[in-house]
């Protein structure tokens, strides 16, 4: 054949044995060159294009691995036949639409937000060097299908000491994240389980479960948690909830609803609570209350929780705690599967427990969050004629119920309008919203303590609303 005729660029962006490698592979799905062809020689084509044989050398191992040419030992190289190849000259350009972006504001009240500027990286940076070492290099292979023993041990021991749940590491599921091992959980149970779900909730479960065409029940929520005496007015047997700050209304399920949820559950064999204990870590009123679990006799809670808050939402480590009878279901159905989250990161944060780093990490965030809330609810205050709070007792929101002229819906507008972004408890409900009162969810863990005042002024100069006079009456 004659010689390849291309025009490389030799001071372009892209490597030389690219451009080689594109206008070989270009002339071979083009036909220009045919099926049978030989290529030139590695040495006559560095001499007549005036590049090295390295540079013929990489573009040609690149052309016979993805099949373009074949090498025949001490003969060459061979144009191969690529009539299974159609798909390389499809229009991609479909692939290559953008994504809908999310929207982002100047100042974000999102409650998925967490304070990233106290995050421990020093610490973090050094168990991971730690373990990427040949010492660690059994790592490299798959590990327990469960998650590793060694974060299942420090989870049972940490969960014992702060959260009072009693279990043993061989109870622990880990996964990437609560939205993950749900569906597992899922499938523990019979396909014609009606699933309650506290109303409005967090949305994210919901879709899951219809989702998977599950059927579901949701039971309304007030300022005690979830209404026992609806769920029991149900045909469900297994239920969702959220007792230590129910999402979105940060309402904490009084010891009362505790009890009756128990005794609900184990009125039947096949009744079960799923306990997602998403933000205990955080409290700012009274004792820290236990997981329901811990007051459960019975063995009816799955107990769940996830690092999401107390460490960081991009790590997707969560777990789950299995009664034991449920053990055995689990065994049968999931212990083919390997763990979702990579061996290194669960070493990471299993050694960062080890040695105390999570409590003491915690114990900082504790006083950075409760700083955030105190300025919040102090602020807020000055604004008691139109605005109440609620749910503030825990975790990195509260609930802001506006008394206005305005709609909830011209509200978020104007504040989205603004660079503002609130969030809609009516976007959280279940069913149709039927409530009048405008209702937003306002994180704080992602604003910066000294920016919530201006944020929040901010807020209000959108809504027009003025702090309140010295003589003004408290709106109930
Ligand atoms: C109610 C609830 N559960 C769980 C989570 C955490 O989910 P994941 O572990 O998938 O990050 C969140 C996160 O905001 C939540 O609001």
């Amino acid at each position: 054949m004659d010689m390849l005729l291309f025009q490389l660029e030799k001071t372009g962006e892209k490597p030389l044995y690219d451009q080689l490698y594109s206008g070989i592979k270009e002339a071979i799905i083009t036909k220009k060159i045919t099926v049978g062809e030989k290529l030139p020689s590695k040495r006559k084509l560095a001499d007549f294009l005036n590049i090295s044989q390295t540079t013929i050398e990489i573009a040609y191992a690149q052309l016979l691995a993805e099949g373009y040419i074949i090498s025949k030992s001490r003969v060459g190289y061979f144009v191969e036949d690529i009539d299974e190849l159609p798909y390389i000259q499809q229009d991609t350009s479909m692939l290559l639409k953008e994504q809908p972006r999310k929207k982002t504001y100047a100042i974000d009240f999102n409650p998925g937000s967490i304070d990233i500027d106290a995050f421990p990286f020093q610490t973090w940076r050094k168990y991971a060097k730690e373990l990427f070492d040949d010492a660690s290099k059994e790592l490299l292979l798959t590990g327990e299908p469960q998650g590793e023993l060694a974060l299942r041990t420090e989870i049972a021991n940490y969960l014992y000491q702060s959260r009072g749940v009693v279990c043993s590491p061989e109870q622990i599921v880990i996964g990437s994240g609560t939205e993950q091992l749900l569906p597992m959980i899922l499938r523990l149970f019979s396909e014609d389980t009606c699933f309650a779900l506290e109303n409005p909730g967090y949305p994210t479960v919901h879709r899951m479960f219809l989702q998977h065409k599950r059927q579901v029940c949701p039971i309304a929520v007030d300022d005690e948690g979830i209404l026992i005496h609806e769920l029991e007015k149900t045909t469900a047997n297994v239920v969702y909830i959220t007792p230590s700050h129910q999402f979105p209304t940060g309402a904490v399920l009084s010891a009362t609803r505790r009890a009756q949820a128990l005794n609900w559950a184990a009125q039947s064999p096949s009744r079960y609570i799923i306990e997602d204990d998403y933000d205990s870590e955080f409290r700012y009123t009274g004792k820290p209350i236990p997981a329901l679990q811990a007051l459960d006799r019975n063995e009816k809670v799955i107990y769940m929780s996830t690092f999401t808050k107390s460490l960081m939402p991009s790590l997707r480590v969560a777990y789950f705690v299995l009664p034991p009878k449920l053990l055995t279901t689990y065994n049968d159905v999931f212990n083919y599967y390997s763990s979702t989250v990579p061996r290194f990161d669960q070493h990471i944060v299993a050694n960062f427990m080890r040695d105390g780093h999570f409590s003491k990490h915690l114990n900082r965030m504790r006083k950075v969050y409760r700083k955030k809330h105190e300025k919040l609810t102090t602020i807020l205050e000055n604004y008691s004629t139109q605005i109440k709070i609620t749910g503030e007792q825990a975790g990195m929101h509260i609930l802001l119920n506006v008394q206005h002229e305005l709609s909830e819906q011209q509200l978020q507008h104007s504040a989205n309008d603004a660079g503002i972004g609130i969030y809609p408890l009516s976007a959280y409900r279940l069913d149709e919203n039927t409530t009048t009162q405008a209702q937003f969810l306002l994180g704080f863990g992602g604003i910066p303590v000294h920016k919530i005042e201006s944020s929040i002024e901010k807020l209000m100069n959108c809504w027009a609303i003025q702090t309140k006079q010295p003589s003004s009456s408290r709106f109930k």
